[in-house]
């Protein structure tokens, strides 16, 4: 799942078309696209040895197939958030000269990872999804609605957050910037099969009005790191685990968008991995204890979130056969930021849970 965070703020204005472009071998060709009352166009075209990927609110156009565009999404305290954080902070920080922590060949290495792009041809839509849509009903189709639309928001998040990094630390540091702007590709293509989803139930997130109109959290560096390593690793999990229990229990696979979690997943994973190296090149956000306090904190407050967040959907859960519990329960075991830390932490979540006098 996308990163938990975006960018813009101070230091990025809001813009109405935000662009990517990088360099591939592949001439394979990949075309999303999403149009708003206003016409929101989410493209991704690989071929001729490059990249593209372009979110754009363009100029009037009518809603096309009937579809409702959702321009705003329902705020609430556990709604994913974009986020913005200190650029030039951030520049410091992978500044070669400044910080010898940095490993370049490692770096390299994840480069090389990133630009091999494995999941190039892999969110291929299928005519399966408009029946599956179809097929749900009741209070389940508004729940699998929410579940599309919060993933997307999430995804989107971590496209803008990552596309900007990459644009910012281009001089400072080219190789990580680089390595950013792959990732933003993932997030954009996720969001966007995400969004395609939503079209499946006649719906359509306006995503470049999003851009322009939500507002955006702070987060130093150090937090944004957290937050990210974290959020990409639960992805991971979360992602694995749905796809590995829906092999199992097929009767459960009411929609296909989870049989394309297995490649999915990968790509949080190597997101996760990006920035376990990007901390490990800043022991200075890992090794002190006021550092190893507020890593415990961000894990606490990440898995509260998450957890609140699945409780309030336990009917989503149950929808595809799984314990809200259990599958949460699972996911920060796995994480392990710390098993002790994790298992502890995922204990006092439920017994506080268990407690209070009714469901929140
Ligand atoms: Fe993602
Ligand atoms: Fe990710």
């Amino acid at each position: 799942m996308a990163a938990m965070t975006c960018s813009m703020g101070t230091a990025v204005a809001p813009r109405s078309t935000v662009a990517m472009e990088t360099a591939t071998s592949s001439s394979v060709s990949q075309r999303v696209s999403f149009v708003g009352r206003r016409s929101a166009v989410v493209a991704f075209g690989i071929g001729n040895g490059s990249a593209r990927v372009t979110m754009a609110a363009a100029g009037a156009a009518a809603p096309k197939g009937g579809k409702q565009q959702k321009k705003e999404i329902d705020e609430t305290l556990l709604t994913p958030r974009f986020y913005t954080t200190d650029f030039d902070e951030m520049e410091q920080l992978f500044n070669v000269e400044i910080n010898k922590n940095l490993n370049e060949a490692e770096f390299e290495s994840l480069l090389a990872e990133f630009k091999a792009d494995y999941n190039q041809t892999h969110f291929v839509r299928n005519p399966e999804f408009k029946v599956a849509a179809d097929k749900i009903q009741g209070p389940l189709r508004q729940i699998f609605v929410e579940f599309l639309e919060r993933s997307c928001t999430a995804e989107f998040s971590g496209f803008l957050l990552y596309k900007e990094l990459g644009r910012r630390l281009k001089k400072t540091n080219p190789v990580v910037a680089e390595i950013f702007t792959l990732m933003s590709r993932d997030e954009a293509r996720h969001a966007g099969f995400l969004n395609k989803g939503l079209s499946d139930f006649n719906l359509a997130l306006d995503l470049g009005f999003l851009t322009k109109s939500r507002k955006y959290t702070f987060f130093k560096p150090q937090f944004i790191f957290y937050a990210t390593y974290l959020s990409e690793k639960i992805g991971y999990w979360r992602y694995i685990t749905i796809f590995r229990h829906l092999k199992q229990n097929p009767d459960y696979q009411c929609y296909p968008i989870f049989k394309y979690f297995e490649n999915w997943c990968q790509d949080e994973n190597r997101h996760g991995d990006f920035f376990s190296a990007l901390m490990k090149a800043q022991p200075q956000f890992l090794n002190d204890w006021k550092a190893k306090l507020w890593a415990r904190f961000f894990c606490l407050s990440v898995y509260v979130t998450m957890y609140l967040n699945d409780v309030q959907r336990t009917s989503f859960y149950e929808g595809i056969g799984l314990n809200t519990r259990d599958f949460d329960m699972h996911v920060i075991v796995e994480v392990r930021y710390s098993l002790v830390t994790n298992s502890v932490l995922a204990a006092l979540i439920f017994f506080v849970h268990s407690i209070l006098p009714s469901p929140i």
